[in-house]
């Protein structure tokens, strides 16, 4: 099972206190921010705090990442090329508007110090104006030679750069985006991840948006503060329910009068092969998420 992406928090490299908390957090990945969350006269100490908070022994959260400056800003480049050989398992790149850009970011990455037997970076997409939207299907598609695994749904810097109210009427205005985005990273074997919510101390707006996202497809959700956690791991992770009737239909499987079968009647409800791949895929899963998210005690391939 590849690893889960329910919770990915993202921590502003130059708040001292956020990064101190990061490696005890229980989230499935962590984002050190060198973008947005980073003021322009701060850029180059968050840069050194993040490699500092890096190279911190014991996270707890499975997956490190890096969010680095886009690339018309002047501090891509010094980004790249301290954060490749870092120890990160994955770049995310903002304001990626077409596959170029991820195949500039490998070239950059390719003049990086390189340490022996250390894989590079996996690259996550940031889809997050009009034009990254359009393209989400060529991006996607360049992961084959890109080393991209997700697309991440911006949708702050998408409504504004739409001039939409992203957040009125469930995000109304955002649904087709949103749609694109799982639709194009589905249809290339990606991870899709939700964009953040802002109002983090409004739990319950959180956990109705985080719903709606994995209605969509999504995989799981960015988020901007630790009390997200907690309810993003619920509301992407396996219900009991889920894991009941996965039960259910590897059961029924197996039964003797079903061998061999293609589609089967359980309780009353058609129940084909396809089903039984997913239920089997949760069922595999559970180990995993249900195990410490200790660095060394997950299955799985890092993300690709
Ligand atoms: N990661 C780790 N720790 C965080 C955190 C985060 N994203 N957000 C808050 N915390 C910590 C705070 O440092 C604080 O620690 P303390 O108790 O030791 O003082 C604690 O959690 C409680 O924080 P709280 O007082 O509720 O919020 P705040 O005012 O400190 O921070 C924000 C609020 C929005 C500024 C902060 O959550 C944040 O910067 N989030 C991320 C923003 C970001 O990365 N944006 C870019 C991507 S969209
Ligand atoms: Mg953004």
């Amino acid at each position: 099972m590849p690893n889960s992406l329910r919770s990915v928090l993202f921590v502003p490299a130059a708040n001292t206190k956020a990064l101190a908390k990061a490696p005890a957090l229980q989230a499935d990945a962590i984002i050190l921010d060198l973008e947005d969350a980073v003021a322009v006269g701060e850029k180059d100490d968050a840069r050194t705090a993040a490699l500092r908070a890096l190279s911190v022994e014991g996270w707890k959260p499975p997956i490190k990442a890096v969010r680095i400056n886009a690339f018309n800003t002047g501090w891509a480049e010094a980004d790249l090329l301290a954060m490749t050989p870092a120890g990160v398992d994955v770049l995310v790149i903002p304001k990626v508007e077409s596959a170029a850009i991820l195949h500039r970011v490998r070239a950059v990455m390719a003049r990086a110090a390189q340490v022996p037997g250390r894989p590079l970076p996996a690259l996550w997409a940031m889809v997050e104006t009009p034009r990254g939207v359009l393209n989400a299907r060529e991006i996607a598609a360049s992961a084959a030679g890109t080393g991209l695994g997700a697309l991440i749904a911006g949708t702050n810097d998408l409504a504004k750069e739409l001039g939409c109210d992203g957040l009125a009427n469930d995000r109304e205005a955002l649904r087709s985006h949103l749609a694109m985005i799982v639709l194009a990273a589905r249809g290339y074997g990606l991870k899709a991840l939700d964009g953040v919510y802002n109002a983090f101390a409004d739990e319950d707006g959180f956990v109705q948006e985080a719903k709606q996202g994995k209605r969509f497809g999504f995989d799981g959700k960015t988020l901007i503060h630790p009390a997200q956690i907690g309810p993003a791991n619920t509301i992407f992770g396996p219900s009991e329910e889920a894991v009941k009737r996965a039960r259910a239909i590897v059961r029924a499987f197996k039964l003797k009068k079903n061998a061999g079968k293609g589609v089967i009647n359980l309780n009353g409800e058609m129940i084909e092969r396809l089903h039984l791949q997913d239920a089997q895929a949760l069922l595999d899963s559970l180990p995993v998420l249900s195990a410490k998210p200790s660095s060394g005690s997950r299955k799985g391939k890092k993300p690709s």
